[in-house]
């Protein structure tokens, strides 16, 4: 089997981050979230992947390499344009060939993994096996409708969803996808949607298996979303201290400290991680926050918040709660007069003040 990673897309909701980096590249508990991917992808026995890539081409390349570094052995398939999931499996045909493959969405996290449904597919040997979940919000997601088991009907986005079964961003297939995809037209966006390939399937009596995703789940495609995915993998990490922590630091619940981080007189109460070469002063980090590489927080609060890499805090009054902090942001008290909020934003960016 091959796998296929889908790393297009624009990331308009993830604005600003998005502007200057690919969506699948922010990281959640100090890992680009397209790497889980790769994980996954890996640990389910698949070596060969292709990653279909668009506007952000050098920066993906940049992150992945050869794919040497994650045990894989990539090929990079250019997208000229973000024409659908459908549409860049057509274009990744010559890669793929006659081989099975499992497609999935670079910004999808999947925590169990996916090794149950490839060995799924590999022993039941469907045409396409969709993997589904449940959630609150089913009309931003491809939707399912089932009846006794079986998929009647898939729908992109519906106004009135037929079910609370959203599609998971992982799909298997066989070659009879490139059919499907090549009979499909475009949908109200424009895009060759793999929902409407998968009906076609299940339309000409292909075998269209559903299976269910017991573990959660995570489309990122929101600022929340990428926080809720942060507090769920946190919730995982284990105690490792690289770095070093001074004796008037406390450290409570599993905090991972990574070589070069230091943590001066500070508060730190997991889980929570410190990125490399981050300095941590006179400071409280509070539960589910991950700190990226470079980073400094002084004489300030940070909980339930990702900061990304070359950042600082400091000396800032109120606690940041429920944060997305991007690269080489600067937030600091100032003591010039007037006292006032002075700001340098990014289009797109938000700002609540307490
Ligand atoms: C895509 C699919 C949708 C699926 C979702 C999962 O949506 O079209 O069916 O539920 O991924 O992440 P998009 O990210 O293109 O809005």
């Amino acid at each position: 089997m091959k796998g296929l990673i889908l790393c297009g897309g624009k990331g308009t909701r993830l604005r600003p981050l998005t502007y200057t980096s690919a969506k699948q590249l922010i990281p959640v508990a100090n890992k680009p979230i397209l790497f889980y991917a790769i994980e996954a992808i890996r640990d389910a026995g698949i070596y060969e992947l292709g990653i279909v890539v668009g506007e952000t081409q050098p920066e993906v390349r940049r992150a992945v390499g050869d794919g040497s570094r994650c045990g894989v052995k990539v090929t990079y398939i250019e997208q000229e344009a973000p024409l659908g999931l459908a549409h860049a499996v057509k274009i990744a045909r010559p890669f793929l060939q006659e081989e099975p493959f499992v497609l999935f969405l670079g910004d999808n996290i999947v925590r169990e993994g996916i090794t149950t449904f490839v060995e799924r597919f590999k022993a039941s040997k469907p045409d396409a096996l969709i993997l589904l979940s449940r959630v609150a919000e089913p009309q931003r997601f491809g939707v399912a409708e089932l009846r006794e088991g079986r998929i009647v009907r898939l729908v992109e986005k519906p106004k009135t969803p037929p079910s609370d079964l959203a599609l998971v961003g992982v799909y298997l297939f066989n070659h009879h996808i490139f059919e499907a995809a090549e009979a499909i037209g475009p949908s109200w966006r424009n895009e060759l949607e793999i929902t409407d390939a998968i009906q076609y399937l299940i339309d000409k009596g292909y075998v269209v298996e559903p299976h269910m995703v017991a573990g959660w789940w995570k489309d990122t495609g929101k600022p929340e979303d990428v926080l809720e995915a942060n507090r769920l993998m946190l919730a995982a990490i284990e105690t490792r201290i690289a770095g070093e922590v001074d004796d008037s630091s406390n450290l409570t619940g599993q905090v991972v400290i990574e070589p070069g981080g230091r943590v001066v007189n500070s508060c730190i109460r997991g889980p929570a991680i410190i990125g490399e070469g981050s300095l941590i002063m006179n400071a409280y980090i509070g539960p589910f926050t991950s700190i990226g590489p470079n980073v400094t927080i002084v004489n300030s609060e940070v909980e339930h918040s990702v900061i990304l890499t070359d950042s600082t805090v400091s000396d800032v009054p109120e606690r940041i709660d429920d944060s997305l902090i991007g690269r080489n942001v600067v937030i600091k008290r100032s003591q010039a007069k007037p006292l006032a909020i002075k700001m340098v934003l990014g289009d797109n960016s938000r700002i609540s003040v307490g």
